[in-house]
């Protein structure tokens, strides 16, 4: 382990901690960019992905997010996780979870107060603006489930491309990321924007830890080739 960072990660007051899809690979979730197994080497992201695919071919857009919810049901946490909620328990108010991922896997683990940038793939919202007759728990079954009087859709509560991050969570981001003494950017390919510009505005000293290069790597002050499994519980303990 790289004792130079370790050091870092002990001097910090303030921790902010960036995570893309890499952090729960080690969980059986696919990354989206990894050559072979990458979700989106499979399937077209503008098919799936975005507020006009669902509106022009709905179910197959909610069956496939019904796929991923599956999947990540049959999953759990790895030690990655772990050992970031560990530290966040031992060192209450030190380290800010920011992260891209959809799959509740850090909550699950028992990271206090994650922001999700992009949503979260388990829960639902309507498509567009409900009515008074628009009720979720009354909503019609069926890909996906809609209301019976007006129509109106529920879709995964996700950020599509193309969509707003949601603003309180993007600007606590930002403080996080302009406050901190170091950044750990741990598990993302750093091309999706404007989450990876979270690294470009740290304050503090930034850590980046993949096993491949990413498109963050010029923005480090350290680069730790590994995954996050093996070295988020090396880099955190005390
Ligand atoms: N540990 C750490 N990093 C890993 C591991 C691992 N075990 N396995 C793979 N990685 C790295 C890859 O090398 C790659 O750089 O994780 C990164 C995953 O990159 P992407 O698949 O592009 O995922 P991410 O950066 O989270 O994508 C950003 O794009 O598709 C949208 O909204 C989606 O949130 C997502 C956003």
């Amino acid at each position: 382990m790289n004792e130079q960072v370790r050091d870092w990660v002990r001097a910090a007051r303030h921790i902010a901690v960036l995570t893309g899809a890499g952090m729960s690979a080690e969980s059986g979730v696919p990354t989206f960019r990894d050559a072979q197994t990458g979700l989106w080497a499979k399937f077209d992201p503008h098919q799936l992905a975005t507020e006009n695919a669902f509106r022009a071919n709905p179910s197959m857009v909610w069956d496939w997010y019904a796929f991923r919810r599956e999947m990540i049901a049959k999953v759990d946490s790895n030690a990655g996780h772990r050992a970031l909620a560990d530290f966040a328990r031992r060192h209450p108010g030190r380290m800010t979870l920011i992260t891209q991922n959809v799959d509740g896997l850090h909550q699950r683990a028992g990271s206090p107060g994650v922001l999700g940038l992009h949503g979260n793939i388990s829960q639902d919202k309507w498509l567009d603006t409900p009515h008074a007759c628009c009720n979720a728990d009354a909503a019609v079954p069926g890909s996906p489930p809609h209301c019976g009087v007006c129509g109106n859709m529920l879709r995964p509560d996700v950020v599509w491309f193309g969509e707003a991050l949601p603003l309180q969570t993007l600007t606590l981001a930002e403080n996080a990321a302009s406050s901190c003494d170091l950044m750990l950017v741990v598990g993302t390919s750093g091309v999706v924007y404007p989450a990876a510009g979270l690294a470009r505005m740290a304050a503090g000293k930034v850590v980046v830890v993949n096993p491949h290069p990413s498109d963050l790597d010029d923005a480090a002050d350290a680069v730790l080739s590994g995954t996050a499994a093996q070295l988020l519980p090396q880099l955190l303990e005390d």
